[in-house]
């Protein structure tokens, strides 16, 4: 299969890519689409048909269920049996990167919940998505863009990587605005627990309603495997650079150090530091450091707070052999 990419960049092309995208979603196939976190593969949620070519496409376990982005918020009730907490949420951070957890309806395809109870939701904040999801008029299931267990892809161009002739259409929205996947959230109808942690922090979040630290109720997101997000070579978490060997290793830095020599290579995320850039730029520096044919690569480990809990997890998953 040929893959073509539909360039955003001007009022014509866009509308041609909303139309081209829309119209290949209604007909059962595969699109991927720009996010605000990362570029999804779409297919429309309630053909199960077109599900099952995005779990061919990526070769994702069929036990590894989708997330499914609403066109508006009518479709919430539709697709799932929503509590005031999750609508008080749905208010203040839809359209956004936040992905509830509830309880399903009938109509959500099994191979989308992969069988499961609950169906997890979130509405998408970017344009092009947004824009494409109203034309199809259907609720959109989109995992990541890339193959099972890879680093997700944050330009059109890292979605080419992963998925070349395996999909037809790519939709180029530019780069992904926040650069890690949302946040989501099993709610309760007093109670939120954290299955991914993402660019909504904990910290937010706990102004809704009390969060479970470890306790939650035997649910987990299936697809929070310990190794995911990982680059092929192997990458380790340090406190600090001292002792730490540099013979053919990469660095993979969160601000700017000092006491750089002797690295082969060196990636620093942010300039000053600041975890919306170091977000924003993670994938894309993991998979340069990827491509330099490196002995390993040393993170940077980071305080554990706000979005910097989001980027942890994602280096301890890439960090994670097996
Ligand atoms: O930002 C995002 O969430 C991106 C963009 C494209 O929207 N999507 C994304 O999808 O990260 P994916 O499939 O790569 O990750 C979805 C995660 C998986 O770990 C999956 O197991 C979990 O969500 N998940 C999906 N449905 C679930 C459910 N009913 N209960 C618990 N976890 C669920
Ligand atoms: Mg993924």
């Amino acid at each position: 299969m040929k893959t073509a990419i539909l360039p955003t960049s001007d009022d014509a092309a866009l509308a041609t890519a909303v139309e081209r995208a829309a119209d290949a979603l209604v007909a059962g196939e595969p699109v991927a689409l720009p996010t605000e976190t990362v570029y999804g593969l779409a297919a429309d949620a309630l053909n199960p048909l077109a599900c099952a070519r995005v779990f061919e496409a990526k070769e994702r376990p069929l036990s590894d269920p989708l997330i499914v982005h609403l066109p508006d918020l009518d479709w919430l009730d539709r697709l799932a049996q929503s509590n005031v907490v999750a609508l008080r949420l749905a208010e203040r951070f839809w359209p956004g990167p936040l992905t509830l957890v509830l309880p399903r309806r009938s109509v959500v395809p099994d191979l989308v919940t992969a069988g499961q109870g609950t169906v997890a939701v979130r509405m998408s904040a970017h344009p092009v998505f947004r824009a494409v999801a109203l034309a199809a008029g259907t609720p959109l299931a989109a995992p990541s863009a890339n193959r099972f267990g890879r680093i997700s892809p944050t330009t059109a161009e890292h979605v080419l990587a992963e998925l070349d002739g395996r999909i037809g259409l790519v939709v180029d929205g530019g780069p992904c605005l926040h650069g890690i996947e949302s946040t989501i959230a099993l709610v309760g109808a007093d109670r939120i627990a954290i299955l991914r942690h993402g660019p909504i922090p904990a910290e937010e979040l706990a102004e809704f309603a009390p969060l479970n630290g470890s306790g939650r109720g035997g649910v987990t997101a299936p697809g929070s495997l310990k190794s995911h997000y990982a680059p092929a070579t192997p990458l380790d978490i340090v406190e600090d650079l001292s002792g730490a060997s540099r013979e053919n290793s990469g660095l993979l830095a969160w601000h700017p150090v000092s006491d750089e020599a002797g690295f082969a290579s060196i990636e620093v995320l942010s300039q000053t530091g600041d975890l919306r850039e170091v977000a924003a730029n993670l994938y894309a520096g993991m998979r340069r450091l990827d491509a330099r044919g490196l002995n390993r690569i040393l993170a940077l480990s980071m305080p554990g707070e706000g979005l910097g809990a989001a980027i942890m997890e994602r280096l301890q998953k890439a960090a994670a052999r097996g």
